[in-house]
């Protein structure tokens, strides 16, 4: 027996963390060794992200039941692996997509193929007895990524008046990723400590980040610069990231109208507000900053903020490696949100990533607003050198599991740990950006 062979797998339906049902599979090799891991699901999805496979049977969680995507993996998918090396990604990864035949996996859902996928690396990395980013990543797996930290929640993830979904910051000038989440952690609990001081609620969105009513978006920007500064931090240091997620704004004019408080733009008009906060704020980078159909308007975006900051593409990319080389073809972009449920597997996802690191884009690993204890990313993260990765606010179990993984593995590696942006990758200016 020298090869972690599969025996068949299974799924069963879980909860993820706003209390909807997804999938948690297990791989099941012929020794006796098992993986499992379970998938994350979004709120603010894009329309090429391959298919999230539900129910729709409104008399269990409202139609969001995965129970058909949890008996693909028993009949469908499991005698199809059987006997399959798990060591074999690609091929595995090849026989799942062959399986599903569809462009956006929703025969057997991109849910159930994206779970056993992971669960067939976590199998393999067992058997190999070594930890999930040594098997993924070898060697050279040692860099820790900085977290963006999401502490106010907007768009979709809330229940408030604050039009942008995320506010993240960024911990640029952390000397290790436990110093980073460190700063993170005093950063939200003083933000915590001045909105309760000016009467806002406690309560926080599905990112774990605070949801307060504000007098406008911007204000945001001002509370968290006040925060770094309260917490003995400067914007040199800690860097402020927004993800406007501008899809959700978009209307069938062409245009984009803020579904909170009704402000309208047009493409320019959301160009010329972007650069204007840019001017203003310690911005590190902006995501899906316009519409995921609008290649055109990114390339305009990058022309005027390109230089300064990172420029992420979520919707706009989906994980999906057509998409990004489109985006490369018209220079849309120089970063790209990676989730490995938009394209559901994790060969396909590795490859995002090469061609991402190839053409120069950052490539930012990331959970999804709701989300589950798997930890699966961190490590992806760590194995693939990722100069950032995205796991919400330092607060909520979902969030932090991914976060104390990093600080395990980054105690595993001791001082060969490295972190942040590895030096032939730009790190956008630290100074607010001059715009033209
Ligand atoms: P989602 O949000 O998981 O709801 O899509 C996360 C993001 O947009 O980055
Ligand atoms: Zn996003």
């Amino acid at each position: 027996m020298n090869k972690p062979q599969i025996t068949r797998c299974c799924a069963k339906e879980i909860l993820d963390s706003r209390g909807n049902p997804t999938l948690e599979a297990t791989v099941f090799l012929t020794d006796g060794t098992v993986g499992v891991a379970s998938v994350p699901s979004g709120a603010s999805t894009g329309i090429y992200e391959a298919c999230e496979k539900r129910d729709g049977d409104r008399r269990r969680y409202g139609g969001r039941g995965v129970r058909e995507a949890v008996v693909n993996v028993g009949r469908v998918i499991s005698p199809a692996i059987s006997g399959i090396s798990a060591s074999e990604q690609a091929e595995l990864d090849r026989i799942l997509c062959d399986l599903d035949s569809t462009e956006n996996k929703s025969r057997l859902g991109a849910n159930a193929i994206l779970a056993v996928s992971l669960a067939a690396a976590r199998a393999a990395a067992n058997w190999y007895r070594m930890p999930l980013y040594r098997y993924l990543g070898g060697i050279s797996a040692e860099r820790l990524p900085i977290p963006m930290m999401n502490i106010l929640n907007g768009g979709a993830h809330a229940q408030n008046n604050v039009e942008i979904q995320e506010f993240m910051i960024v911990p640029v000038g952390a000397e290790s990723f436990s110093e980073a989440l460190r700063m993170g952690s005093e950063i939200y609990h003083t933000l915590g400590r001045i909105l309760s001081g000016e009467g806002h609620p406690s309560g926080v969105g599905d990112e774990g980040g605070y949801a307060p009513n504000l007098k406008d978006d911007e204000e945001a920007l001002e509370l968290i610069c006040r925060a770094i500064e309260e917490s003995g931090y400067d914007t040199d240091r800690v860097r402020i990231s927004l993800d406007c997620a501008a899809s959700e704004w978009f209307t069938e004019e062409g245009g984009y109208r803020m579904p909170k408080r009704g402000a309208s733009f047009s493409r320019q008009g959301l160009i010329e507000y972007w650069c204007g906060l840019a001017k203003k704020y310690p911005l590190f980078s902006i995501e899906d900053g316009l519409d995921q159909r609008d290649f055109e308007g990114w390339s305009e975006l990058m022309k005027r903020l390109g230089k300064d900051l990172l420029l992420v593409g979520d919707d706009l990319f989906a994980t999906n490696v057509k998409r990004l080389r489109e985006g490369i073809r018209h220079g849309s972009a120089n970063a790209i949100l990676v989730k490995p449920n938009q394209i559901g597997t994790l060969s396909e996802t590795v490859q995002v990533i090469r061609e991402a690191a190839e053409a120069g884009y950052a490539f930012i690993p990331s959970h999804r607003s709701g989300d589950t204890e798997d930890t699966t990313l961190a490590d992806l993260a760590v194995a693939t050198s990722a100069p950032l990765i995205k796991s919400g606010a330092p607060c909520r179990s979902e969030r932090v599991a991914k976060y104390n993984r990093l600080l395990r593995i980054e105690s595993a590696l001791g001082s060969s740990a490295l972190y942040g942006l590895p030096r032939r990758q730009s790190a956008p200016a630290r100074k607010p950006a001059t715009v033209g």
